[in-house]
């Protein structure tokens, strides 16, 4: 059984997933309208991500015998004006969110929740190859500069690929 405060926050997480979701919706539709068919593939699979991110939490939180809340979404605002914006946009997001999964193992283990903290490790995992894969695909985007031919390729090669698949080879996007 879920403490009430573990419970909300649980649920807070939630709506901090749903709202990724939108959010990367929104920067895949952004690329898709501007030429960027395979950035804008890309988003479409880590909007599908986060919004399995967000299931699994309120699959724990039934599991656990509490109430998972379904989230009002924010309507999301991007300003992206170029592809590079979107993965500026992206590691700056993910880093919030890893802030907020660390403040969501915290108030698991100043509530003595070990079950809940144990379940939370998945994110805190997933969370550093996010961060670590957006990061790599901004340092490959300085290296490929105003180069369009680069870019061509880039778009190209990032189609199909996830944040995971990304971690997972080595990231050669
Ligand atoms: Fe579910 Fe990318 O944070």
């Amino acid at each position: 059984m879920l403490s009430k405060k573990v419970e909300k926050a649980l649920n807070d997480q939630v709506k901090m997933e749903g709202n990724s979701s939108n959010y990367y919706l929104a920067l895949a539709c952004w690329a898709d309208s501007n030429g960027f068919s395979g950035v804008a593939d890309f988003m479409y699979q880590q909007s599908d991500e986060e919004r399995f991110h967000m299931l699994k939490l309120m699959k724990y939180v039934i599991e656990r015998d509490g109430e998972a809340v379904v989230p009002a979404y924010d309507k999301p605002s991007i300003s992206v004006k170029n592809a590079t914006e979107i993965f500026q946009d992206l590691y700056k997001h993910e880093v919030s969110v890893t802030q907020s999964i660390n403040k969501l193992v915290g108030i698991c283990l100043a509530e003595n929740d070990f079950t809940t903290h144990n379940f939370l490790q998945w994110y805190v995992s997933e969370q550093l190859e996010e961060e670590a894969t957006a990061k790599t695909i901004l340092d490959k985007i300085k290296l490929m500069g105003n180069d369009k031919s680069a870019w061509y390729h880039f778009d190209r090669d990032i189609a199909g690929l996830s944040v995971t698949s990304v971690a997972d080879s080595g990231a050669q996007v």
